[in-house]
């Protein structure tokens, strides 16, 4: 496991938004442009305000989504609306160079039209994790976690709610994986998580490989490192 460790949440954030800049330039230069999947919950808000202050050439970014729930553009739980409110609407990134996951439609469509519209390889997919273990929307005992192929509608029993998703597989093609995990309700789970308990059915994120883990000191507390 790459851990790093930072003292506060707001001190992750700085860090993953510092190396999401670096990692930025280094795929331009290479590549002519950097194309990174964001995820959603709350996790990821500190470390867009902490982009919304770096230098970034957004004009050759392309931004995609992990996942997006059952919900439109619009609504208060899109994961695109976060990001679009927390970070795009208030960088240059061209409105065709943001790709929604589009929750409001039929899911299965929804993920075969977006699966259409992937890249070849992403450049990196930053995740978060549930305190269930969850990521992206890849949670514990469900379907999805089987699913081949790039995006999969999953069905979220406890949820009681569709959920559109990257498969493992798509997840596990982008050249690098990022987590960014904050809070000490995170501290047990990443312990299991180290410990291999559970396996990926009861830990999905254990599903997710050669990652770069941003914690803060609360979520690491449990691990032995
Ligand atoms: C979502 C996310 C999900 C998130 C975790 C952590 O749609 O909810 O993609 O996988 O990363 O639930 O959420 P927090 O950052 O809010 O703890």
């Amino acid at each position: 496991m790459n851990v790093l460790v930072s003292p506060t949440p707001e001190a992750a954030a700085m860090l993953a938004a510092e190396h999401l800049a670096r990692a930025a330039a280094s795929a331009i230069a290479e590549r002519g442009r950097f194309s990174v999947a964001l995820s959603g919950g709350s996790t990821p808000k500190l470390m867009y305000e902490a982009l919304k202050g770096l230098e970034v050439e957004w004009e050759k970014v392309h931004v995609y989504f992990s996942d997006e729930r059952s919900v439109g553009p619009d609504d208060e739980q899109s994961n695109y609306r976060s990001a679009r409110v927390g970070l795009l609407d208030h960088v240059g990134i061209p409105a065709a160079q943001v790709h929604r996951l589009e929750g409001e439609r039929d899911p299965a469509q929804a993920a075969a039209d977006y699966a259409a519209l992937l890249p070849s390889r992403l450049d990196l997919v930053l995740l978060g994790m549930g305190d269930d273990g969850h990521t992206a929307s890849l949670f514990p005992d469900t379907e999805g976690l089987h699913a081949t192929g790039r995006v999969v509608a999953n069905w979220v029993p406890k949820l009681d709610t569709w959920r559109l998703s990257f498969t493992f597989d798509e997840i596990n093609a982008a050249r690098e994986r990022w987590l960014l995990v904050t809070g000490a309700s995170k501290a047990k789970v990443l312990r299991e998580v180290q410990n291999g308990i559970d396996g990926v059915a009861g830990h999905p994120v254990a599903g997710v490989h050669d990652v770069t883990w941003y914690l803060d000191a609360a979520a690491a507390e449990e691990l032995s490192l």
